[in-house]
């Protein structure tokens, strides 16, 4: 933790939302001989650094991309391993969390998961439900055509009885048809080890995010990383379409 920066970051806009893939585990285990699950192991811990200093820094809701729905389709082993990853890191990170005003949520389709791992969400969601510090979201077979689909579903079924008029299904109707509906739109995407993809994560929420892409590893990415990409994003103009002229104009 580096407070003279903190100091400085939060004296401009800090994202509202920052949402982050956390990728690059299993190469990074490869690359020293060790198996993918370590990767993941190691990856933990820079969870535990983000929400950290996510926390400290007054960001109000942090999204983690823990397991896509694509995810299902890697080897057993792994798919086991990260989910009694799951499991146990919530088990140990729980009272520290809740001490920190955490409250955790989660998106997807989490009946998917082994029953272990519900439990464990559900009670962890419900301990920390009061609190109002940090929101920390992780998606979990989660995918973000499955959630829009799902959305236009919910929307198709209220219209067909009569519950909506079909005119009525705008911008705001859909977004509270979605997983995310209680989450402001993310203002800031960082996603680590090199690769310039968004991978079905967020597609709808991440409409006019500034996007970051760092090289370095998840389980390599500091709080120094987190504290350049912030600064990437307090540097860039936020036009929303509109020309920098219009938007000196309305200061
Ligand atoms: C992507 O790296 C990472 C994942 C699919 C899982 C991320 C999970 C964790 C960091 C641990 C558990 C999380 C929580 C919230 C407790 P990859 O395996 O695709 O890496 P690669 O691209 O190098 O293969």
């Amino acid at each position: 933790m580096d407070s003279s920066i903190e100091q400085q970051l939060v004296q401009r806009p800090v994202p509202v939302h920052i949402a982050m893939i956390m990728d690059g585990n299993g190469r990074w285990a490869k690359e020293r001989g060790m198996p993918r699950v370590f990767g993941h192991r190691e990856g933990v811990n820079t969870v535990r650094r983000m929400v950290e200093t996510c926390g400290r820094l007054g960001v109000g809701y942090l999204t983690l991309y823990a397991f896509s729905t694509e995810n299902w389709g890697r080897p057993q082993p792994e798919v086991n391993a990260l989910m009694e990853l799951l499991v146990s890191t919530l088990r140990a990170e729980l009272a520290k969390l809740h001490e920190n005003q955490v409250r955790l949520h989660t998106i997807g389709r989490t009946a998917d998961l082994p029953v272990a791992c519900q439990k464990e969400l559900d009670e962890s969601m419900r301990h920390t439900a009061n609190n109002t510090g940090l929101n920390l979201i992780l998606a979990l077979s989660y995918s973000a055509k499955w959630d829009i689909v799902r959305a236009a579903q919910g929307l198709a079924k209220q219209a067909a009885t009569g519950h909506i008029a079909i005119d009525d299904i705008d911008d705001q109707a859909f977004k509270g048809a979605l997983s995310t509906c209680n989450f402001p739109d993310v203002e800031l995407l960082i996603r680590t080890s090199g690769e310039n993809r968004i991978s079905n994560f967020l597609l709808w929420e991440l409409a006019y995010a500034e996007l970051y892409f760092s090289k370095t590893p998840w389980p390599e990415f500091s709080e120094h990383d987190l504290y350049t990409a912030i600064q990437d994003f307090q540097n860039r103009e936020r036009r929303f379409g509109k020309t920098s002229e219009q938007l000196i104009n309305e200061i």
